[in-house]
């Protein structure tokens, strides 16, 4: 029977995507689809970003010292960052570790996270587990505003990085990882906290163009959708002040 592993392969398929589908977070109704807008002026604020070392984060620190505002860089390796900047403090640290985040989050205005890992292959709760303990803290110190990447493909965007992310990245080599970002998003949403998810399409390291797609229905059933970590953070940092998607989870994609 050639067809059988094709057979439980495509009912596997089906399993999964289903399972995110109806296990991941139904973004709120009041979402929109629109061109992006130029960003509320903001006043300068203390933020702190957790996964600065990556891609997205990165982008977040720099642009949001450029903004004016006071940046916390929560990393594990702090010459891994490679960025100085008078009105940066970068912390040792680690989200598993409830002593060094509590440190991190107490006086902030705002936690941005771009938090992700490549721990791939096998159970894993490093997104859903981090992100309790930065809850607790923001809870714990009045820190009010999350902003958190996560990705598309989840709750009522499942199915939204296309088919190749869809029946191959997705289902060969991230099912862990995004079962994990399904219980991230269903903290977040139980949560306290005034938040906003954030879930792009695929990533690249191309440049900021400015303009992007925002709100629901982002991504495609077919092809893979793509934006830049620089347009990504942009989008982010204008959530820092922007009301339009709090408690929502728009995808964002070019
Ligand atoms: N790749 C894509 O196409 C794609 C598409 C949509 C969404 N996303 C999601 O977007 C997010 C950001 O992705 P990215 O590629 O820009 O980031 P990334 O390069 O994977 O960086 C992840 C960051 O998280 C940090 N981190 C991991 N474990 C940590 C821990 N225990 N404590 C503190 N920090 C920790 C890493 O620190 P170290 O430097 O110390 O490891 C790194 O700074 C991820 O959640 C990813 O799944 C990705």
């Amino acid at each position: 029977m050639p067809w059988l592993p094709l057979l439980l392969f495509a009912l596997y398929a089906l399993a999964l995507s289903a399972a995110l589908s109806v296990k991941g977070l139904r973004s709120a109704p009041g979402s929109v689809t629109d061109a992006s807008r130029s960003p509320e002026p903001q006043h300068a604020l203390n933020v702190l970003v957790i996964g600065a070392t990556g891609g997205t984060g990165r982008q977040l620190v720099m642009q949001a010292l450029e903004r004016g505002h006071h940046v916390t860089a929560l990393v594990r390796n702090p010459a891994a960052l490679g960025i100085q900047h008078e009105r940066l403090h970068v912390m040792r640290g680690n989200v598993l570790d409830v002593t060094g985040l509590d440190e991190a989050v107490r006086g902030q205005d705002a936690v941005l996270s771009a938090l992700g890992h490549k721990r791939f292959f096998g159970p894993t709760r490093i997104l859903s587990d981090g992100t309790r303990n930065l809850l607790r803290a923001m809870e714990t110190y009045g820190v009010r505003r999350l902003v958190c990447e996560t990705a598309l493909g989840i709750g009522d965007s499942a199915g939204r990085m296309g088919l190749y992310y869809t029946f191959f990245v997705i289902l060969v080599i991230l099912p862990f990882y995004f079962w994990d970002k399904t219980r991230q998003e269903r903290l977040i949403a139980a949560s306290h906290v005034h938040w906003i998810i954030v879930r792009p399409a695929a990533l690249s390291n191309g440049p900021r163009r400015g303009r992007y797609r925002q709100g629901r229905r982002i991504g495609s059933f077919l092809w893979t959708a793509r934006i830049s970590r620089g347009d990504v953070a942009d989008f982010m940092l204008n959530q820092l002040t922007d009301d339009t998607y709090l408690r929502a989870a728009p995808g964002l994609a070019w």
